[in-house]
């Protein structure tokens, strides 16, 4: 009996996941996945931010001693690489979350768990053995959002990433040309005790923006006190500008993922790798600086350390390889980029993290 090759392996790269996925989902679905905001001006650039750099190749170096070993808030990481939350991954595979969780810990990679999985955190959480963090999005009652990170904690999440640029959507033409829509049957299971929302009628003179959604979004004050309430420390997910994130800093936030959301919020903001060198010397050397957006490449995560990131996040590329082929899948797709990692390093002639900088790149001092 001839046994079949599962269709994951196949898949060289993360761009062939990402065909492989393309076939694999309803195109709804697809489209909503990797759609960005708007005409997709900042999807474009997070992709074209590491093809313009160039790596120094050095010769000669002795790197037998080479380790993709790293330490992210005093944790010890095997690589600089986590998966970003990505809700609902239900929608890729029946497994969700926790095929995600699953690979994760096999490749010894820590994830980052959506407020909008589709499988509750407590059940995801059984099956992370690596860093785990909980990602909150601020909902409107402050006593709930209290209650979230509390659960968080119990069920063993040991950092709280609160997600701060998409209080309201981008403009995403591309979804609603696919019109896509949440499948039947997958929710945000975490959600189910949520308050509900006080209903609203809106005069003619007001905003189903301003009055609406931007009314039940986060601000600094909320951040603030998320911070000083938490038992955990808090990472702020989603600033761009340097003095935002100087000022994360000093409200006491514990690190920063510089990110446009994968392009899928406002579009035409610059991407992560453009600004990241601007706040990292602001915030200092020892701030956690985590970066995403547009990851494909070993050589993305190298060039990304070398402009000041601590380690990076995988978003679309997590639910491509789950779309493909559940945990093993996505654990091989993470094999992938870790020995793409450790070629890019052995060739630059940099053994271990610390040695990446500036310098390892073309026109960057
Ligand atoms: C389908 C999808 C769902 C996402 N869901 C969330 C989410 O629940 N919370 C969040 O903070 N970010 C979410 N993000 C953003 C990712 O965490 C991450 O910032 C982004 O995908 C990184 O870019 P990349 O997809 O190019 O790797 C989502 C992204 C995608 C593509």
């Amino acid at each position: 009996m001839t046994q079949q090759t599962p269709a994951f392996q196949s898949a060289l790269n993360l761009a062939d996941y990402q065909r492989l996925a393309k076939e694999a989902l309803p195109h709804s679905i697809y489209e909503y996945v990797y759609g960005g905001g708007a005409d997709e001006i900042t999807l474009q650039q997070n992709r074209s931010a590491f093809d313009n750099l160039s790596i120094w190749p050095r010769v000669l170096n002795d790197v037998t001693k080479g380790t993709t070993a790293t330490k992210i808030l005093g944790q010890a990481w095997r690589t600089p690489i986590m998966l970003a939350p990505v809700a609902f991954q239900k929608m890729a595979h029946e497994d969700g979350e926790i095929a995600a969780a699953r690979a994760a810990s096999a490749l010894d990679i820590g994830m980052m768990v959506s407020t909008l999985s589709s499988q509750s955190m407590e059940e995801v959480s059984e099956q992370l053995s690596t860093p785990k963090w909980f990602q909150l999005y601020w909902q409107l009652d402050r006593d709930y959002n209290l209650a979230l990170i509390r659960r968080a904690q119990k069920a063993g999440y040991q950092a709280i990433v609160v997600t701060v640029d998409s209080a309201i959507h981008g403009i995403r033409n591309r979804a609603q040309r696919a019109k896509f829509e949440l499948p039947e049957g997958i929710e945000a299971v975490n959600l189910k005790d949520r308050p509900p929302l006080p209903s609203k009628a809106f005069t003619p003179d007001q905003s189903i923006v301003f009055q609406g959604m931007m009314s039940e979004a986060p601000t600094w004050e909320d951040i603030e006190w998320l911070i000083k309430e938490s038992l955990l420390p808090v990472i702020i997910k989603g600033v761009l500008h340097p003095a935002d994130a100087l000022k994360a800093q000093r409200i006491g936030a514990q690190g920063i993922v510089v990110s446009n959301h994968g392009g899928r919020t406002l579009d035409t903001v610059p991407s992560a790798m453009d600004v990241i060198p601007a706040i990292r010397k602001l915030v200092g050397e020892d701030y956690t600086l985590l970066l995403d957006g547009g990851i494909q490449r070993g050589t993305d995560v190298f060039k990304a350390l070398a402009l000041g990131a601590n380690a990076v996040l995988l978003g679309r590329p997590q639910f491509y390889a789950l779309a493909v082929g559940g945990a093993p899948a996505v654990a091989h797709m993470l094999r992938i980029l870790r020995e793409e990692l450790e070629v890019t390093m052995a060739l630059a002639g940099t053994p271990c993290i610390a040695d990446i900088n500036s310098e390892c790149l073309l026109n960057r001092d």
